[in-house]
């Protein structure tokens, strides 16, 4: 079995990148939020992960408008970055690890999720800025990854009750692997944003205040909205969180403890947020 170290949970808006880019993280605009990432790699250098399993939305990278999967898993030896428009540097490819891929896709299907499987994929600023966070200045990243991309993009979206069982399908899978690989599982995006349209910029820090309070020993409580409920309420954007519950479910259902926390708004148009979970 795998032994599943906990879950690192962080906001991807792309200005990150650049902020990054430019050395700002010192600034006033800046310094509460990459203030949250300290704790996240200390965690990360004494937890020492081998593999992370990674839930995210690409953003018209990979997949476009013309063929969009529901739920994408990744099935290759290497993902390259592209920046898919926002003006950021390409990072660094990630490499994968096949073997466990091909075991969480058996598991998937056999438990009756029709996922896309993808033996070339390329990610985008929502899987490779969480790294930049959480390993700043590594010649190579130093973890493996499986890439598990939701469709947050193009409607009908799968509810949160359909992304927290792929998550739970995900932990079946890491129950049953062959060896005792260590996994960090990774949900990306959120908390409540919204980028176009009258309500631009709209933040509801009430739900993401909700959100924090709840995933770590009632999840389920995010269970409850449709995915179009959490659109109202979070933002259109803000229905990344499903990432956030997928990666939950991967956790298994035992209590969690919290390792950091932190909660900053805005970062551009997003409440951003960065969590670390154990299981206890
Ligand atoms: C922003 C947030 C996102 O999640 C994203 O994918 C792109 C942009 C933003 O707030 O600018
Ligand atoms: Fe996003």
């Amino acid at each position: 079995s795998a032994q599943i170290i906990g879950g690192y949970f962080s906001s991807h808006v792309p200005g990150i990148g650049g902020a990054i880019a430019r050395g700002a993280q010192a600034e006033p605009y800046w310094k509460p939020f990459f203030d949250g990432y300290p704790p996240v790699r200390t965690w990360l250098a004494q937890a020492r992960p081998d593999v992370a399993i990674v839930f995210y939305n690409d953003h018209g990278l990979n997949f476009f408008l013309d063929a969009m999967p529901t739920f994408a898993v990744g099935a290759a030896a290497a993902y390259p970055n592209e920046d898919e428009g926002w003006g950021l540097p390409v990072y660094k490819t990630f490499q994968g690890d096949p073997g466990l891929s091909w075991h969480i896709i058996e598991e998937l299907v056999g438990s009756g999720f029709d996922i896309t499987m993808c033996q070339k994929m390329k990610v985008d600023h929502a899987l490779s800025i969480p790294f930049e966070l959480a390993y700043p200045d590594v010649a190579a990243w130093p973890v493996k990854i499986v890439p598990i991309a939701i469709n947050t993009v193009q409607y009908p979206l799968p509810s949160p009750q359909r992304c927290y069982d792929l998550g739970r399908a995900v932990h079946r899978a890491l129950q049953s692997w062959q060896d005792d690989t260590r996994v960090v599982v990774i949900g990306s995006g959120g908390l409540s944003h919204q980028l176009d349209g009258a309500r631009a910029g709209f933040i509801n820090a009430d739900y993401d205040r909700f959100c924090l309070d709840h995933l770590a020993n009632d999840p389920e409580a995010l269970l409850r909205h449709s995915t179009e409920e959490v659109a109202a309420i979070a933002g259109t954007q803000g229905v990344e969180i499903v990432n956030w519950i997928a990666a939950r479910g991967a956790l298994g259902q035992g209590p969690h403890a919290e390792v950091t926390r932190n909660y900053h708004i805005p970062i551009s148009n997003t409440a951003a947020a960065t969590l670390v979970l154990t299981p206890t």
